[in-house]
């Protein structure tokens, strides 16, 4: 894994931007696997003016999203699906018909599962996989535990986490109990995989990563070490 260590949020979602641009205008069609959450909303605001000042171009993109909660439809506001249109694809040159995101409602969710793993592979893989971290290690809604899912499947959520996302809910019930989610795999396939992490809730996470050499289903970012192409961006303060 490389780190790159900023001095703060902003500085670390600049660091990504310069290499979202620099690859996107190496190669403008790219596939791209993108993450919801907190962590990657100043990253999104910086490729959105980017995209306005003419700097790089989405028109030839094409996104896979990570995950979505089970039980939401597009239009609420804890749907991931609202989340991507509001804070990144409403605001750029991006086709519709290319942005993928698993929906919150569906009859057939493991057929979904399967048609999303052949949909990226049809796209030709990702060739760039963006990721956050939750603070018990998850990354998608891959949940600690003793064995991990390989492939995109449906997730349940640990009281964790259901716990740590009621933020984006009024009440904690309000939260969805399950997920579709991107199994480790679908993430180690992508070609390069950025990580962001930033604030003081994740330092201990990321502590954690760096400091025990373990690959572990229960700590699902340790994964990452397994990757050839794996990049950290991280704040200065999580290695003090
Ligand atoms: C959710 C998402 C993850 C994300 C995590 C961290 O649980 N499923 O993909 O990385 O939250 O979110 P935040 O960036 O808000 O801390």
């Amino acid at each position: 894994m490389k780190i790159i260590a900023k001095k703060d949020k902003d500085a670390v979602a600049q660091a990504a931007a310069e290499i979202y641009i620099s690859a996107l205008k190496e190669n403008p069609d790219m596939v791209l696997g993108l993450a919801t959450g907190s962590t990657p909303l100043d990253l999104y605001a910086k490729l959105i003016e980017a995209n306005k000042k003419g700097d790089i171009s989405f028109d030839r993109v094409k996104t896979f999203n990570l995950d979505n909660y089970i039980g939401l439809p597009a239009d609420h506001e804890g749907s991931y699906e609202y989340y991507m249109q509001e804070n990144f694809f409403n605001h750029i040159d991006i086709d519709p018909e290319n942005c993928h995101i698993p929906p919150g409602i569906s009859d057939d969710f493991p057929g979904f599962c399967q048609d999303y793993e052949a949909a990226i592979q049809a796209a030709g893989g990702i060739d760039l996989m963006l990721l956050g971290v939750g603070e018990n290690g998850h990354i998608a809604f891959n949940e600690p535990a003793h064995k991990l899912q390989a492939m995109t499947h449906v997730a349940q959520l640990s009281p964790n986490t259901i716990q740590v996302n009621s933020r984006f809910f009024d009440r904690v019930e309000d939260v969805p109990t399950q997920a579709v989610s991107m199994g480790v795999g679908s993430i180690l396939r992508s070609r390069k995989i950025v990580l962001l992490a930033t604030g003081t809730k994740k330092k201990p996470t990321i502590q954690k990563l760096l400091q025990e050499d373990l690959i572990d289903p229960a700590f699902p970012i340790s994964f990452l070490k397994a990757h050839p192409d794996a990049t950290l961006i991280i704040e200065e303060d999580y290695l003090k």
